[in-house]
């Protein structure tokens, strides 16, 4: 799985044979430059769901449900999950564990699969008093553990695992009969997701422990504009092939 926001995104990740998009809420860090997720919209994701959507990839698109978009009343909830359906999702994904039950259960009521998010959440960031592994003790893999097992029974149809260590990633993933995904939750997820920015080099801050940096977009890019800046002001772009030609028919008036 790879998070992608918009249609080249869509495209590029299906034309490379991801399984899973998920239209993530971390688009308030990447793409909207924000410290946190906090900021993203319902309207912000149906934006971004429908650009990727757009692309028709081969894909499963999963579009994440932002803060408060599901914490309040459970027919908002619902709500909120169906614009994410309408604007191009396939499922959607939230965070929470045993709290989320009830809003898990309502969402999947609606006919829409959901894919849980448990270990470190972005969107406790404040409750969690900053971005946190979880998980390092044995009653708090435990309390991850319960988590889990809450979320299968309510429904949901795989939950990725975040932030934990590796041997609780295991743990989890050996308890579960639905797949888990990991993100810094070590080898031992059935499958794992990336921030589309991380993997290809295109953030603008040190990339956490976990994230293997594919290529660095950020040099490819600034090198690609300043050839470009360096044509312009040298005079060599445009070249006369990059020119439509006078046509004949010019001076007759
Ligand atoms: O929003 C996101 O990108 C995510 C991944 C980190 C799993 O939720």
């Amino acid at each position: 799985m790879v998070t992608a926001y918009d249609e080249p995104g869509g495209r590029l990740a299906s034309a490379a044979g991801v399984d899973i998009i998920l239209v993530g809420d971390s688009v308030g860090n990447t793409v909207m430059g924000q410290e946190n997720t906090l900021q993203v919209t319902i309207d912000d994701m149906v934006h971004h769901i429908r650009a990727v959507a757009t692309a028709q990839p081969n894909s499963h698109i999963v579009g994440d449900m932002p803060w408060l978009s599901y914490h309040v009343e459970l027919a908002d909830s619902v709500r909120n999950a169906g614009a994410l359906i309408r604007a191009g999702a396939h499922s959607v994904k939230l965070e929470g564990g045993r709290n989320r039950e009830a809003t898990v259960r309502a969402i999947i009521n609606a006919e829409i699969p959901v894919m849980g998010h448990i270990g470190l959440t972005p969107q406790s960031v404040l409750a969690m008093g900053g971005f946190k592994v979880q998980g390092k003790t044995k009653s708090a893999a435990d309390v991850l553990l319960e988590d889990a097992l809450a979320l299968q029974e309510a429904g949901v149809f795989a939950v990725v695992i975040e932030g934990v260590p590796e041997e609780v990633g295991s743990l989890v993933t050996a308890a579960l009969e639905i797949p888990t995904i990991g993100i810094g939750a070590g080898a031992g997820t059935d499958g794992q997701v990336l921030v589309w920015h991380d993997l290809l080099g295109l953030g603008n801050r040190t990339p956490a422990k976990f994230v293997r940096q594919y290529v660095d977009l950020n040099a490819v890019i600034t090198g690609a504009l300043g050839q470009f800046v360096s044509d312009v002001r040298g005079g060599t772009f445009p070249a006369a092939n990059e020119m439509y030609p006078t046509p004949a028919t010019f001076n007759e008036g």
